[in-house]
């Protein structure tokens, strides 16, 4: 609109100056040529010039080999912390035994200091670049509220797992899995440590599995833990778009080992993993956008609305996007989950994401910290989870809308177990049907080092001063030496009239104008 009607006016300016251009060519030619040439010089900087700044902002956040963006990008200078809170069970025999409710007692956080680091980096020839990427976790014990150490009493999540996928199967096949079970001496719940939890105890369960069951059907490890193998490990390949053919897609994934889209589900849209992850977006994002964001464990891409502006890490502007209330709801509620949902219905209910598909079959369901945007029917199954704080437990993400930089970040998930009831097998026979919280967790990052919020400051604000100064001093420039064009004209004119009477020195006098003209422009 400013623009609009900006140029609007200096429209006119033009028309007006064209028209005394033309008037006046003959007799004062250079100064008003020179005068129109500089304002319409400002003509195009007023319209152009947020796009060239447009245009160098592209250039700039485009992955290049070599270039201090791709340098950052790759080997983030930020400090991202994971903390976890584990829904510690305080009741489980007396939750067998007697049906009571379960207690769970949420201990946290566990806070683990990352780094990232992008690895093997290989720019290909179409606009994309592939890497491994790698997470480095180092337990801070004095920001945690406990030590690694910490013994907790969980959901035993392989057994339970495997006696809920057994609901369905033979009877015959239940009742062996119930006597393997009581040999191995597997109890529903498990007593471990915190670390043993994260990052793998010895499950006899997955060990008997990767002996007896065929090769092709095989779980890939004997340990279980719900960070297992996630330190230091680069098994995935991640190949993403640097920007560089199409900057609308630029740190969008391209592949993810190999694969242009997930296998999972029975439409396009939900199998599409054409996002980012997390660090870097397409620039120019505006309130409307929506953007998405893929994670392996996830099993989707998360889409995430505008909420709010917000002011990040050394005053740079952001956007606060995060998913929309209805990311996780129902098939009854968001028909557009169906596809999310292959074998359904019964498919998962509002508030939960079922993510067996990604996790071996095991009945895992996903939702946000302490059933935040569940029926609070769910949270009040177990007794110990305080109410849902939106502040405290929604998922979201500050990016840098010119740029596309994340600047801020606080990606909450909890995860949870859907056991099913299953009679035949002793054991757990009394555990109920019941989404079973196991622990939550925040992967954030509370800001960029000033060296980049820095540069970002200075591409924010540079453009529309000097888009400002610099228009303003043409078109000043260019109008006065008009005026002072005309005003000469109009002087020479009256001269010229005054001299009519002597034809002969008229030629002197136009000379001598245009002395005056070319004399008087350097004052300006
Ligand atoms: C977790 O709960 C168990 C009781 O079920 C208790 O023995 C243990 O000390 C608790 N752990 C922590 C860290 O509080
Ligand atoms: C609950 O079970 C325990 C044994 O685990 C038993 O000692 C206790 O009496 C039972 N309580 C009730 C209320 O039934
Ligand atoms: C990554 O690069 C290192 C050395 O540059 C090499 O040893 C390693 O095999 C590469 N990894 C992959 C998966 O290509
Ligand atoms: C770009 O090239 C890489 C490596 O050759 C390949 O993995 C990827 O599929 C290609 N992507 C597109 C969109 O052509
Ligand atoms: C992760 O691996 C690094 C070395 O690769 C090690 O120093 C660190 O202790 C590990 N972290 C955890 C939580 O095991
Ligand atoms: C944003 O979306 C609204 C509603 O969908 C639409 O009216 C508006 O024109 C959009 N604005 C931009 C800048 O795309
Ligand atoms: C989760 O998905 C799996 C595989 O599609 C399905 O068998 C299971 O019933 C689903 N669980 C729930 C609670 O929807
Ligand atoms: C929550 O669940 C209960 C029972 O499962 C149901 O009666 C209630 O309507 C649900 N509430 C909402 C807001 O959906």
């Amino acid at each position: 609109m400013h623009l609009l009607s900006s140029s609007a006016e200096y429209f006119v300016w033009y028309i007006v100056s064209l028209f005394i251009f033309f008037k006046c060519l003959c007799k004062n030619g250079f100064v008003v040529a020179v005068s129109v040439g500089i304002i319409l010089f400002g003509i195009i900087v007023v319209i152009f010039f947020m796009s060239w700044v447009k245009l160098v902002i592209n250039h700039e956040v485009t992955l290049r080999e070599g270039s201090q963006v791709t340098e950052w990008w790759a080997k983030p200078p930020v400090v991202p912390m994971i903390k976890v809170y584990i829904y510690n069970v305080t009741n489980a025999d007396e939750f067998l035994n007697n049906g009571t409710k379960p207690i769970v007692d949420e201990l946290g956080p566990y806070v683990y200091v990352q780094k990232w680091e992008k690895k093997n980096l290989t720019f290909n020839s179409n606009g994309t670049v592939t890497f491994l990427p790698e997470k480095i976790y180092h337990f801070d014990e004095s920001l945690s509220a406990g030590s690694e150490d910490d013994v907790v009493v969980v959901p035993n999540i392989p057994m339970l797992s495997a006696t809920s996928q057994s609901k369905h199967a033979a009877r015959f096949l239940r009742l062996a899995m119930a006597s393997i079970m009581d040999i191995l001496k597997i109890k529903p719940f498990v007593e471990v440590s915190v670390g043993q939890l994260l990052w793998g105890y010895e499950d006899p369960l997955l060990k008997l599995a990767k002996d007896v069951v065929p090769k092709e059907q095989k779980l890939p490890y004997e340990e279980f833990g719900l960070m297992y193998n996630k330190n230091a490990t680069t098994r995935d390949t991640i190949t993403l778009f640097t920007g560089a053919d199409d900057i609308t897609m630029h740190g969008l994934i391209d592949t993810f080992n190999g694969m242009h889209k997930l296998p999972h589900y029975t439409e396009e849209r939900c199998n599409d993993i054409t996002a980012s992850d997390g660090s870097i977006f397409p620039p120019h994002l505006t309130k409307n956008s929506t953007i998405h964001i893929f994670d392996k464990d996830l099993c989707r891409k998360l889409p995430l609305v505008f909420e709010k502006e917000v002011i990040g890490s050394n005053d740079v502007p952001a956007y606060r996007y995060t998913p929309p209330k209805n990311v996780f709801a129902s098939v009854e509620e968001n028909p557009d989950n169906m596809c999310f949902c292959p074998q359904g219905p019964p498919c998962a209910p509002s508030g939960f994401f079922n993510v067996s598909l990604c996790q071996y079959d095991s009945p895992i369901l996903l939702s946000f910290p302490h059933f935040y945007l569940a029926n609070d029917s769910y949270r009040t199954a177990v007794e110990g989870i305080s109410p849902p704080d939106e502040e405290k437990h929604k998922f979201f993400i500050d990016v840098q809308p010119l740029m596309g930089t994340s600047m801020r970040a606080k990606a909450r998930i909890q995860i949870n177990l859907a056991v099913s009831q299953v009679v035949d097998i002793k054991q757990v026979a009394t555990f109920p049907d019941i989404i079973f919280p196991i622990m939550w967790f925040e992967e954030g990052l509370d800001g960029l080092p000033e060296e980049m919020t820095g540069l970002m400051k200075l591409g924010i604000s540079v453009p529309p001063v000097a888009h400002a100064a610099l228009s303003g001093i043409l078109l000043a420039v260019g109008a006065i030496l008009l005026i002072v064009a005309i005003w000469r004209l109009v002087r020479g004119a009256n001269r010229l009239s005054s001299l009519q009477l002597a034809p002969g020195h008229v030629g002197q006098s136009t000379n001598k104008n245009k002395d005056n003209g070319l004399g008087g422009m350097p004052k300006y």
